[in-house]
């Protein structure tokens, strides 16, 4: 598809008579050509994070914008003048490191990334289940670190998943997806706690609703959480809270940082008051509670969710697909603000 400008003549760069984007970091070199065609693409080199200053430049530099999880796109950047940017394509599908209210006061159009990342980070979550459960970082460890004897008949024993019930927290595509591979997969019974818009959409697995937080955390063994940041879930999962989880239970992260408690999640991991955890997301990123890298019983991986190659260059494409609408004069198809 080629962009027409309908005439539209701020949107295009004076020189290539196409409209000017910037990829704040390097993406998959595909989706990178295939931007190029359409757009006069400016991108980083080497692939790091922009400044709040060059943040600010940017917004005066370019048509739109395309961030990612580590941009920290504010009302101060955003109301940085003169403003050239009208539309930000994010990549990915989380958008709290946006402030959707400040772009809709100054009429700068958001776009997201979503579904196309489902099933790579429902197959992380499950990923670190297994891990947490069967013990596999800590037996790497040992084997690396020459610390391995031979077999034993009680070596690193870890636990089934088979009848054991895991709580999602947070039953949108992602939720639903590991509900649905975990049932399938390993015959785990489900138990969810989310908006209550979800209880509409019937899942083809059998799923018990818990209206109440507390006793999913209470009763799952296996807690998984798949809910958007932002403030209005930050610390949800706090000290009280992981006090509710069984001794035996572990928590996986795979959604944002924020969500969880990180100090008091140490404490209670420390403390033996839940059996491990596994987290792919930090309060601070990429800064890891230095007392969660001394603990044995937790697996941490670096924001790996949607870290395919596959997943990674659809989600790209998806915020071409987004742009191209915007510059097109229609609608995108995954605007959020
Ligand atoms: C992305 C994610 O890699 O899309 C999301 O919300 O958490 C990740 O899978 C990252 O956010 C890209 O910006």
């Amino acid at each position: 598809m080629t962009v027409d400008d309908g005439g539209r003549a701020p949107d295009r760069d004076p020189v290539t008579a196409k409209p000017s984007i910037l990829l704040t970091r390097r993406w998959p070199a595909g989706v990178e050509a295939h931007l190029a065609e359409r757009y006069q693409v400016t991108l980083r080199d080497p692939d790091a994070p922009l400044t709040r200053r060059e943040l600010k430049q940017a917004m005066r530099d370019h048509d739109a914008l395309c961030p990612t999880v580590t941009d920290a796109i504010n009302a101060e950047i955003l109301n940085a003048e003169p403003r050239r940017v009208r539309f930000i394509g994010n990549f990915g599908a989380g958008h709290q490191h946006i402030d959707l209210a400040a772009c809709k006061a100054l009429g700068i159009q958001v776009s997201n990334t979503p579904d196309v990342l489902t099933e790579a980070t429902a197959n992380l979550a499950l990923t670190l289940i297994l891990m947490v459960t069967r013990r596999v970082s800590e037996g790497e460890r040992l084997l690396r670190g020459g610390r391995w004897d031979g077999w034993t008949p009680t070596q690193l024993l870890g636990s089934e998943l088979g009848g054991r019930m895991l709580g999602l927290v947070g039953f949108g595509r992602i939720g639903r997806a590991v509900a649905a591979k975990a049932v399938r997969a390993f015959g785990m019974r489900i138990g969810w706690h989310g908006r209550t818009a979800t209880l509409g959409v019937e899942p083809n697995f059998e799923a018990h609703y818990f209206a109440d937080l507390d006793q999913l955390l209470a009763e799952a063994d296996i807690v998984s959480l798949h809910l958007p940041g932002g403030p209005a879930t930050r610390h949800l999962i706090d000290s009280r809270r992981l006090g509710l989880m069984k001794s035996t239970a572990i928590l996986i992260n795979t959604a944002r940082g924020s969500v969880v408690d990180e100090a008091a999640l140490a404490e209670m991991l420390a403390a033996g008051g839940i059996a491990g955890a596994g987290l792919d997301v930090y309060e601070e990123e990429p800064t890891v509670n230095p007392r969660l890298l001394d603990l044995g019983n937790v697996t941490l991986l670096p924001h790996l969710g949607s870290a395919t190659a596959e997943t990674r260059t659809a989600m790209g494409m998806r915020v071409a697909r987004n742009l191209d609408a915007f510059f097109s004069g229609f609608e995108p198809p995954d605007r959020v603000a």
